[in-house]
């Protein structure tokens, strides 16, 4: 494509990550090169609706949130012949586009319900598609697929919302040791994450954890050093250098990600004999294709002392913020912001037309 790309970033999200993805979203702003990209915002508020945010000359450059208070028009998306078209709900046509970057995590927007969407839209977009999507968004479902490739991974238990009455700390305790960790199964950015050591915590955890999601997973701690590993391509991924987080809580909590600026240090690139980060990078890349995924995914690990690396999760769309792993370790290993954002649009549009090609009728139809 000789002319610019119109790039559709679609962010914030009915999640409880919506402020993650706003500062992604300026991140990636800052990096796109507009010589490049035509840019087109597309922010979604708490309540799921779509609005597009035209003015795009008076987004900060510096963080701050104001920008998704603007009422901006609603809009539709419009499968389009070759691009897709926003339309406002009357009819009007707004704008069309090229490409979406769902710059969105957690539900409604990294589980598959956006890229189910926007595939029925026929529009190329970056990242997984539906499936993988679902099942790296959904701890429980990624570690039964890793289990059954053979991948070491902690031992869990899963509850759903009715089974609140089964829950027992002290069964809890018996099979998984304590301390333990309890979380919701679709979420990430450690929300509704705890660690557990006795049964008031437990309860206080488990009613926590149920406020995100319906389904909860219960993991035995893992005393180990957590190591992430960056992964670009599409049927030949790619892994960056592996990077560490060193949490100074008590874990790598919400606080110590993205509200205390001193809350986690990020050693890029880890401190790792050579051999280990070469298992990391390798296991990596064995997990985005288990799970099917494209284009883009952050897998993390824990490192125990005994040299045994278990995957912790992966994120299919990883953080973008400035503090993030994801962006940070490309760049360690020789590939900035701005170029990573082009092969990601690249591998968009090469699979969206890959897509397309595949035959929808077989050749002897049915006579009815
Ligand atoms: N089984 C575990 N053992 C030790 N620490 C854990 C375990 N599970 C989670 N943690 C800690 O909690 C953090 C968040 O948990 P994680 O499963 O990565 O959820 P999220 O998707 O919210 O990032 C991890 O980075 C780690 O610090
Ligand atoms: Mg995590």
């Amino acid at each position: 494509m000789n002319r610019k790309i119109t790039l559709a970033l679609l962010f914030g999200g009915k999640s409880a990550e919506h402020e993650v993805s706003l500062l992604s979203t300026q991140n990636i702003i800052k990096a796109l090169d507009r010589n490049k990209y035509s840019l087109l915002l597309i922010g979604i508020d708490r309540e799921g609706r779509w609005r597009i945010h035209e003015d795009i000359k008076s987004l900060p450059t510096v963080p701050n949130l104001d920008f998704m208070q603007g009422s901006g028009e609603s809009i539709i998306l419009v499968s389009g012949e070759g691009t897709a078209k926003i339309t406002s709900p009357s009819g009007g046509k707004i704008a069309e586009l090229d490409v979406v970057f769902p710059v969105l995590h957690g539900p409604y927007g990294e589980d598959g319900s956006v890229q189910g969407f926007l595939k029925l839209a026929n529009i190329p977009f970056i990242g997984s598609g539906v499936l993988a999507s679902a099942v790296g968004m959904d701890k429980d479902f990624t570690k039964r697929l890793l289990r059954d490739a053979g991948i070491s991974i902690a031992d869990f238990l899963v509850f759903n919302c009715s089974q609140l009455s089964d829950i027992k700390f002290e069964d809890v305790k018996a099979k998984l040791g304590i301390p333990f960790f309890v979380k919701p199964a679709n979420l990430g950015s450690s929300v509704g994450v705890s660690k557990v050591n006795d049964a008031a915590q437990f309860y206080r955890a488990i009613s926590e954890a149920f406020e995100y999601d319906t389904k909860v997973l219960i993991e035995e701690f893992i005393q180990g050093r957590e190591i992430e590993c960056s992964v670009l391509g599409d049927y030949d991924p790619v892994a960056s250098v592996p990077g560490e987080v060193i949490p100074k809580t008590e874990f790598y909590s919400y606080e110590s990600k993205y509200i205390d600026e001193n809350g986690s240090i990020l050693e890029i690139p880890a401190k790792l004999p050579p051999d280990t980060a070469e298992d990391v990078r390798d296991m990596a890349v064995r997990v985005f294709k288990i799970l099917h995924c494209h284009g883009m995914a952050r897998v993390d690990f824990f490192l125990k002392k005994t040299g045994e690396l278990l995957v912790n999760e992966i994120n299919t769309i990883p953080g973008f913020t400035d503090m993030s792993m994801y962006p940070k370790l490309w760049e360690a290993s020789g590939i900035p912001l701005p170029l990573l954002i082009d092969r990601l649009v690249e591998m968009a549009i090469n699979r969206h037309e890959r897509e397309n090609k595949l035959r929808y009728s077989v050749s002897r139809a049915i006579t009815l």
